[in-house]
């Protein structure tokens, strides 16, 4: 492999895994902290996509053994993981053994995302606030427990299904139903192979990024996704259509409840299980008139929640991470201001849609703005992914950072565009 950087070490490198707005913002948090200290950053994305290649150098290599050989023969300084699904291969233990600094958790830990039995049976052991459930490694044993339980009630794969293995169910029929297609037809593959059964939650949703340094948990502000195609909350589930931060609906009585009944009891469980790592760690909650409640973990951060408090954050992200990896002690600061994020995605998604399609009028954007899915073709972007870009308007107060996103969003067009236009309105 040829090695790409000519440069001496006054220079820092980072290298960041994924391809996604996530990516980007990552990238976009560090060039202005550098930028601000006066100091040398050179970037580099496996494998990024058309906003990246703005910001770094694309590197196309697609294992993660060629991954860690790029990291030694450029001498990367630091590997941001963006995606569960190198962390749940790896990825992390793989670089920690040629003794290359990286941001993650351990193979071991991410499997509390990667499985969903897995999390369920670490949040019951170690107490903390989650729905009932029952986990099932077969449909028989499943249909027979369905026979006894009161509807709604939530049939999810328990493996990585991009999002899309939660199935909730109004009676029985259905419930059944869902059990068959996930463990026998095989819809999410071998995601399937287990399912949880879990007794449905009613209220309102919230996502509390963190950070952990293997001794301490430090939450990001909290927000808020809308994660439905559909203004309203209607129709079919997406990535995520659009977020807002701070989440408007979660209170400081949340916070605390969120600190003492979720927060603490993860940090707890994590050291006693020996799952210790450096990394992120993502709280998704539904809080209902019983308290706060976490529906899952995972164990990276989220798509478009990253988009949308990093360019909150007051601290250098360099440093903290860098403290996180030492196992040292740090704080986190966020700007008193508030942050709309409004993704731009091709007419058709989440089902099909077309792509290639020319991206026009991103230079007139004068608020954040982050590549999510598409890639240049000479000097054009043009379209290649569902979600394709994320605006982000920032403000005093909610509505002016909504008006500032709506206000740039207008400025950009592509065949076929779609965005919601309630990102950001409480009902
Ligand atoms: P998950 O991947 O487990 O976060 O589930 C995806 C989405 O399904 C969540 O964001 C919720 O909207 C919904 N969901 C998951 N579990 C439940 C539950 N127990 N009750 C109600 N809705 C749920
Ligand atoms: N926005 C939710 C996620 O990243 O999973």
């Amino acid at each position: 492999m040829n090695n790409i950087s000519q440069n001496s070490k006054l220079k820092t490198q980072i290298l960041i895994i994924g391809s996604g707005g996530r990516e980007h913002a990552i990238g976009w948090k560090f060039a202005e902290d550098f930028k601000q200290k006066g100091q040398d950053l050179e970037l580099f994305f496996i494998p990024g996509n058309g906003g990246t290649a703005q910001i770094g150098t694309n590197v196309s290599v697609s294992s993660i053994e060629d991954m860690k050989d790029f990291a030694k023969e450029n001498k990367i300084d630091l590997t941001f993981v963006g995606p569960e699904a190198e962390l749940s291969e790896g990825i992390v233990d793989i670089f920690q053994k040629e003794n290359l600094k990286v941001f993650g958790p351990h193979k071991s830990a991410a499997q509390l995302e990667a499985s969903k039995a897995f999390a369920k049976d670490f949040m019951d052991k170690y107490g903390v606030k989650t729905a009932k459930y029952k986990n099932f490694q077969g449909p028989m044993l499943a249909i027979d427990y369905l026979k006894e339980q009161e509807y709604p009630i939530v049939v999810k794969a328990s493996g990585l299904a991009a999002g899309k293995g939660v199935i909730i169910c109004q009676d029985f029929e259905e419930a059944k139903q869902a059990v068959l297609e996930i463990m026998e037809d095989k819809t999410f593959g071998d995601a399937g192979n287990e399912v949880v059964i879990e007794e449905y939650l009613e209220g309102f949703e919230a996502s509390i990024l963190s950070f952990f340094n293997g001794k301490k948990i430090v939450p990001f502000v909290p927000a808020k996704d809308h994660k439905k195609i559909g203004e309203g909350e209607t129709g079919l589930n997406t990535g995520g259509m659009g977020v807002i931060a701070p989440n408007p609906l979660f209170t400081e009585e949340h916070f605390k409840m969120f600190e003492e009944e979720i927060m603490e009891p993860t940090k707890c469980g994590l050291i006693k299980e020996g799952l210790e790592f450096s990394g992120v760690i993502f709280f998704g909650l539904m809080i209902t008139t019983k308290g706060v409640y976490l529906l899952e973990y995972n164990l990276r951060m989220g798509d478009p929640e990253t988009q949308t408090t990093l360019p909150l954050l007051e601290n250098d992200l360099f440093e903290v991470v860098d403290k996180t990896i030492k196992g040292e002690d740090f704080e986190l600061s966020f700007k008193n201001q508030h942050a709309c994020c409004v993704v731009m995605v091709s007419g058709g998604y989440p089902g099909n849609y077309d792509k290639g399609f020319e991206i026009r009028g991103l230079e007139n954007v004068t608020c954040p703005n982050f590549i999510a899915g598409a890639m240049l073709s000479g000097d054009e972007m043009v379209t290649s992914g569902g979600r394709v870009i994320n605006i982000v308007g920032l403000g005093n107060t909610l509505d002016e950072a909504r008006e500032k996103a709506y206000e740039n969003i207008k400025k950009v067009h592509f065949d076929y565009e779609y965005y919601r236009n309630d990102i950001g309105v409480i009902q």
